[in-house]
Parts: C-alpha cells; sequence; structure tokens
C-alpha cells in the first residue's frame, strides 16, 4: 500500500507547491501563540461551550426537559469530545510533519511551511488540551484510538501520497466545519471558546488551502482505476472518523453528568434534528471532497 500509493510530483507542481508554500508562510507571520492569546480567566463550565443547537441530543423532548445548567454541562463534555478529535488528527499530523524534516524531499521552501504547520498544530493542541483542563473532565480514552485502520494508514502512507493529503483535508475539513457553525453562534457560547474557535479557523484556511493543493498535484495525472481505488479508501475511513466526531460515545454522556448514559446516546443516535445537522456538515465538505476529486 504505502509504495502504490507514492506520487512524486512533476516539476511543475513541485514549482506550484513551493510558490504557495512561500506564500502561506508569509501569511503565517506573525505568529501567535493561543495559549498567551485566550483569555483563559474567562473560560467558565458556566457557560455553554456549545450553542443548543450543535449538541447530539438538540431536539430530544427528555434533553430539552432538563434543567438549562446541565444542558450546559452535556455542552462542555461534547466539547471535549470535539477537542479530543482535533487532538487525535493533530498528533498524527505532526508525527507526519516532523518526520518529514528527516528528508530534503521537498526543498526548504516547502520544509519552512510544514515548519509553520507543525507550530500551529502543536499550539492547537496546546489549546486544545488547557480547556479540557479547564473542563474538570477526565475522559479516560480518546474515543478515535478505535480508528486503527485510519491510524495504521496515516502512519504508514507516503508522506507524499494523495492517500495521505486526503485524509489530512477531509479530517480538517470537519473541524472547520464544526468550528464555523459553532462560530455562528458567538452569544451563547463562552467567550474564551469563541476565541479559540477563532484562531483555529484562521490557521486551518491556510492548511486547507495548502493540503487542496498537495491534492490537487498528487491527483492530477492518477489513472482512473487508481482514483476509484483510492475514492473507495477515504469514503470508507470518513464514514467511520464522522460516526465518532458526530455521535460521541457514552462516556461523554458520563462525563456530563447524565444518569443512563447509554440511553442518552441511543437517544443521540436517533435523533433526527442530529441527523439533520450532520447531514448539512457532511454536504459542504463533500462537496470540497467531490471537486478535489477525493470523493466521486
Ligand atoms: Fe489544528
Ligand atoms: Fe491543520
Amino acid at each position: 500500500m504505502p509504495t502504490m500509493q507514492n506520487t512524486r510530483s512533476s516539476p511543475p507542481h513541485d514549482d506550484r507547491l513551493a510558490t504557495l508554500a512561500e506564500q502561506l508562510s508569509h501569511n503565517s507571520l506573525p505568529y501567535r501563540d493561543p495559549l498567551a492569546v485566550i483569555d483563559w480567566t474567562a473560560l467558565s463550565t458556566g457557560d455553554a461551550w456549545l450553542p443548543p443547537e450543535m449538541l447530539s441530543l438538540h431536539g430530544v423532548a427528555e434533553f430539552d426537559a432538563l434543567p438549562e445548567q446541565q444542558r450546559r454541562d452535556l455542552s462542555v463534555a461534547e466539547f471535549v469530545h470535539f477537542a479530543q478529535g482535533g487532538l487525535w488528527l493533530e498528533a498524527l499530523f505532526m508525527e507526519r510533519l516532523a518526520q518529514a524534516m528527516q528528508g530534503d524531499s521537498h526543498g526548504l521552501t516547502r520544509q519552512l511551511y510544514q515548519l509553520h504547520e507543525l507550530r500551529e498544530e502543536a499550539g492547537h493542541s496546546l489549546m486544545f488540551c488547557e480547556t479540557i483542563r479547564h473542563s474538570g473532565l477526565n475522559p479516560a480514552r480518546s474515543p478515535y484510538s478505535r480508528l486503527r485502520l485510519a491510524g495504521w494508514l496515516a502512519r504508514h502512507v507516503s508522506f507524499d501520497s494523495p492517500l495521505f493529503w486526503s485524509t489530512v483535508l477531509l479530517g480538517e475539513e470537519v473541524a472547520d466545519r464544526f468550528s464555523r457553525a459553532l462560530r455562528q453562534q458567538q452569544v451563547a457560547v463562552n467567550p474564551a471558546i469563541y476565541q479559540l474557535v477563532s484562531i483555529h479557523l484562521v490557521d486551518e484556511a491556510r492548511h486547507i488551502a495548502h493540503a487542496r493543493e498537495v491534492v490537487g498535484c498528487a491527483m492530477a495525472d492518477m489513472p482512473a482505476w487508481r482514483r476509484k481505488l483510492l475514492q473507495r479508501i477515504t469514503a470508507g475511513l470518513f464514514r467511520r472518523f464522522v460516526q465518532i466526531f458526530y455521535y460521541p460515545p457514552v462516556q461523554t454522556y458520563e462525563l456530563a453528568g447524565l444518569s443512563q448514559p447509554r440511553q442518552w446516546r441511543q437517544l443521540a443516535l436517533s435523533n433526527p434534528q442530529r441527523q439533520a445537522f450532520v447531514t448539512a456538515q457532511l454536504r459542504s465538505i463533500h462537496k470540497v471532497a467531490h471537486d478535489a476529486g477525493i470523493f466521486p
């Protein structure tokens, strides 16, 4: 698999990628350390960390009947679940970015931009960890560790492969759509959370632009049979990731202090309003993936 997916870009593509890397490196300055920028004193679990419309149980009559603070507690626990998703994706990406520094196959200009991405992802992971710490919740394990195949592929396919960058692009798109939905509801959420997602959106816009271009170059001359194979693999990985991302595990309902957490999760799984929210989020991601050739 790693060899089959390895596609070195041709010289014109190398030029395009180097030009983009130069521009993005320029746009990455000045670096803003999220730990220093975010007003952590404002981060309170007395506020909502997600707007009501983004909760997995939104619209479920039994949940809507609960006291307001209990519903806010779920918003904190579900935000922690989102942060865990960010940490899982960023850890894999940082690992590969750091490894890529050991080779010189991309030239200095692209290496420089990869270091900007590495620094920014480290900053995001720091702010996600700090946020989890402020939540006072202590999730025992990351539900994303169940995605063994995705984790294995992300570690072992070639760094230059369209498969690697397709998964990077899809992961970043999911987190980005979620952050955008959150940011539209500024008054409904805690100001430090709003700050956090705003910082993430600005940095991720560059990361997404970069990933889109790398995918585009890597797929440009790909034979149809390989494109189809790639589409099947990415579709399978994507399905499993979004199922965990949008449908938190029992642990999340437990951390929110809800009794009978298994039953709450079942209600979330069959919640039509959640399904409508997820469908709306995925619609725009599918379009991006289709335009990039990642999805049919
Ligand atoms: Fe990030
Ligand atoms: Fe990113």
